[in-house]
């Protein structure tokens, strides 16, 4: 799933295979960051938020809104928080 949004392009991901892109920050001990993007409070719902609609909460950001549904965004928040 992290792949097929193209989360890969630009973050590295452990155990995601391919995902070794530099664009944006590694997202090892994503779980242990303060701030998400140096704005927004680390937490599972804010990182959801970030996931689903960057450019909402940061404009301009390099990161782009990649239209990832709400499940899909859950999914994801749960995995990266476990990489702790
Ligand atoms: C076009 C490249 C690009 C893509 C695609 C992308 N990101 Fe990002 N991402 C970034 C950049 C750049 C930042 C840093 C944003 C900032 O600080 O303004 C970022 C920040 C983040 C952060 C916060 C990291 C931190 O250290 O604060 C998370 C979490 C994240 N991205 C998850 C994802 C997920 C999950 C996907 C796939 C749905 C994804 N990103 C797709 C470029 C990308």
């Amino acid at each position: 799933m992290l792949a097929q949004y193209g989360c890969v392009h630009c973050h590295a991901i452990p155990g995601v295979a391919m995902a070794r892109g530099i664009f944006g920050p590694p997202l090892e001990n994503i779980g242990k960051r303060v701030y998400l993007a140096g704005t927004l409070p680390n937490s599972p719902v804010n990182m959801m938020a970030w996931i689903r609609a960057p450019q909402t909460i940061k404009p301009g950001t390099a990161m782009l809104d990649l239209h990832v549904t709400e499940t899909d965004a859950r999914d994801m928040v749960a995995y990266l928080y476990r990489l702790r």
